[in-house]
Order: C-alpha cells, then sequence, then structure tokens
C-alpha cells in the first residue's frame, strides 16, 4: 500500500517517457501509490529544435510503463505533443476511456536545452521553448481542468493539477532568457487557475526543482561549466557549495514533492510554487 492512499487513481504525467528524467520518476512514483498511469511523451523526433537525442523515445516510454506495471498497477503510453492542443485534448479523452478520471495531472514536459544570451536568441527557438512550457502547460491544465471539473459536477470532488517549474521560476539565469521567462510564466498560470479552479475543489501548485542531472541536467552541466570556462568536476563543485543541503536534487525529491501534492495531506495548498531546491532557492 502506498504513503498517501491514492490507490485505484488516475495519474497523468507529460514529458514522463525518458529514462533518468524527472517525469519519469514522477510516475513510477504515482505507480508505487497505488494509481493506474499515463506514460505520455513525444515518442518520435519532432524536427531540429525536437531532436531525438533530447526527447523520450517510444521504446522509453514503453520501458518506463513495463516498470510502472511492476507495481500492479495498469499503465498505458500515450504519446503527445504537448503544443498541440488535439494531441493533449486526445490525451486526457484516452485515460478516461481506459480508467475512467483523470485526478492528477502533472504538467512535466519542457525544453531547456535551447540556450542563447537574449541579445542572440532566434525567434524560432524562443519559440520553441515557450510553445513547450508555456502553452504546453496552459493547455494541460485547460483540459485536465475541464475534466476534473465535471467530475467535481457529478459529485466526485478534487483534483490536483502539478506544473513542474523551476529555480528559474523565481531566480534569473544566463543562456537563459526564454527558459526563465517560460518558467516564471509558469508561476504565473498556477496562481490564475487555482483561483478559478479552487471552487471545484481542484488544487494546481507548481513544484521548482534546482538541479538534478538528468539527460537535460547533463546536458546543462556540460553547457555551463565550458561557458564558465571550468571543468565538469570544477563547476559540479561550485554548485553543490551554494546548496545549503549539500548535493544537487535526485528526480525522487522531485516525485516526493509531488506524491505529498497530489494527496489529501495538501488539500489547503493551492497556488503554491514550491521550492524542492535543498535550500539553494528560498523565496
Ligand atoms: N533537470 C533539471 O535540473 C531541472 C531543474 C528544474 C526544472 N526542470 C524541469 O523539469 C522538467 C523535466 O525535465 P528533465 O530534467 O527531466 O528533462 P528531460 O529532458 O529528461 O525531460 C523532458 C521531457 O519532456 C519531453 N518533451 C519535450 N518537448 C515535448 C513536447 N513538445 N511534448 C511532449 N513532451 C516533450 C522530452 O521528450 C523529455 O522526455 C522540465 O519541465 C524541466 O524544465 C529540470
Amino acid at each position: 500500500m502506498g504513503m498517501y492512499q491514492l490507490e485505484g487513481k488516475t495519474a497523468i504525467v507529460t514529458g514522463s517517457g525518458r529514462a533518468g528524467g524527472i517525469g519519469a520518476a514522477i510516475i513510477k512514483r504515482f505507480a508505487a501509490e497505488g494509481c493506474n498511469v499515463v506514460v505520455s511523451d513525444l515518442g518520435t523526433s519532432a524536427g531540429e529544435n525536437f531532436p531525438d537525442s533530447a526527447i523520450g523515445s517510444t521504446q522509453e516510454m514503453e520501458r518506463i510503463a513495463e516498470e510502472c506495471r511492476s507495481y500492479g498497477v495498469q499503465a498505458l503510453t500515450i504519446p503527445c505533443d504537448v503544443r498541440k492542443e488535439a494531441d493533449v485534448t486526445r490525451l486526457v479523452e484516452q485515460a478516461v476511456k481506459a480508467f475512467g478520471t483523470v485526478d492528477i495531472f502533472v504538467n512535466n514536459a519542457g525544453v531547456g536545452y535551447l540556450m542563447q544570451l537574449v541579445t542572440e536568441m532566434e525567434e524560432e527557438k524562443w519559440s520553441a521553448v515557450m510553445d513547450v512550457n508555456v502553452k504546453g502547460y496552459f493547455f494541460g491544465i485547460k483540459h485536465a481542468g475541464r475534466q476534473m471539473i465535471a467530475q467535481a459536477e457529478s459529485g466526485r470532488r478534487g483534483g490536483r493539477i502539478i506544473n513542474i517549474g523551476s529555480q528559474a521560476s523565481k531566480s534569473g539565469f544566463p543562456f537563459a532568457a526564454a527558459y526563465t521567462a517560460s518558467k516564471h510564466a509558469v508561476v504565473g498560470l498556477t496562481r490564475s487557475a487555482a483561483i478559478e479552479l479552487g471552487k471545484y475543489g481542484i488544487t494546481v501548485n507548481t513544484v521548482c526543482p534546482n538541479h538534478i542531472t538528468t539527460g537535460l541536467g547533463a546536458w546543462q552541466n556540460e553547457f555551463f561549466a565550458e561557458k564558465l570556462g571550468l571543468t565538469l568536476e570544477q563547476y559540479m563543485a561550485r554548485m553543490k557549495a551554494n546548496i545549503p543541503l549539500g548535493r544537487t536534487g535526485l528526480t525522487q525529491d522531485i516525485a516526493k514533492a509531488c506524491a505529498f501534492l497530489a494527496s489529501a495531506e495538501a488539500e489547503y495548498i493551492t497556488g503554491e510554487a514550491m521550492n524542492v531546491s535543498g535550500g539553494e532557492e528560498m523565496h
């Protein structure tokens, strides 16, 4: 039995099909808590700004779903490009068709590898970041929110929407104007949606991780070490020195926060942007 009495609920996590990613850790945690889960990701490369090296492939999605099934729950894989409203609509519809409800929806799919100085940023890259990190989250909130409202109106109160923000939801970072703007936008989206959906017993919160060495995180480490003229080891040591709890984040740290926010224990928490950063970010 799970820690948070989430057995039988349905959880969807976007961008959860990449091995070692935050989304994969979150979806596995929900499976371990007894939820039926939907592993969702691009599943195939979608052009120059979304290369195979940076996305969750169809095979990876299936492997993660298989790990989820080992907890004795049902797990579907549904490809979804969060930039496309029709895909997000279908994601929610298929989950409802399979499991009857959507109780937990996590907007996690994100792009953090298109980094340029703001004075050099190409419009196409800016738009790619905004389309996934802001528009994609909006579509998720819109369609999961509609489904959760319908559930509330038929007597089943409550629903949980969790957005994965970042330390860049609170502070600025060089080479990351688009990413930082997008992650700040997630906080605004969270607050407005929390106000609108509160009356249905739906909470909307953001979890803000600091650095985690996922596929994306590893790319960022190399990028920033090179920009700063440091070795990877020097860069990592410098990062750790700024973290009161003395280590960088783990994907499980974020999964734990999501499990808590999805639970009845967090029923009175909404509109928050909660840091999970070992104390590196405090506001
Ligand atoms: N790793 C970190 O240090 C860190 C820190 C703070 C916040 N985050 C955030 O956590 C989330 C997950 O990042 P991660 O580090 O696990 O990276 P990751 O690259 O492992 O995961 C991102 C996932 O998003 C998917 N994705 C990208 N574009 C998509 C699209 N259009 N539609 C659907 N899926 C798409 C990718 O395929 C991938 O599976 C992101 O929102 C990221 O911004 C990461």
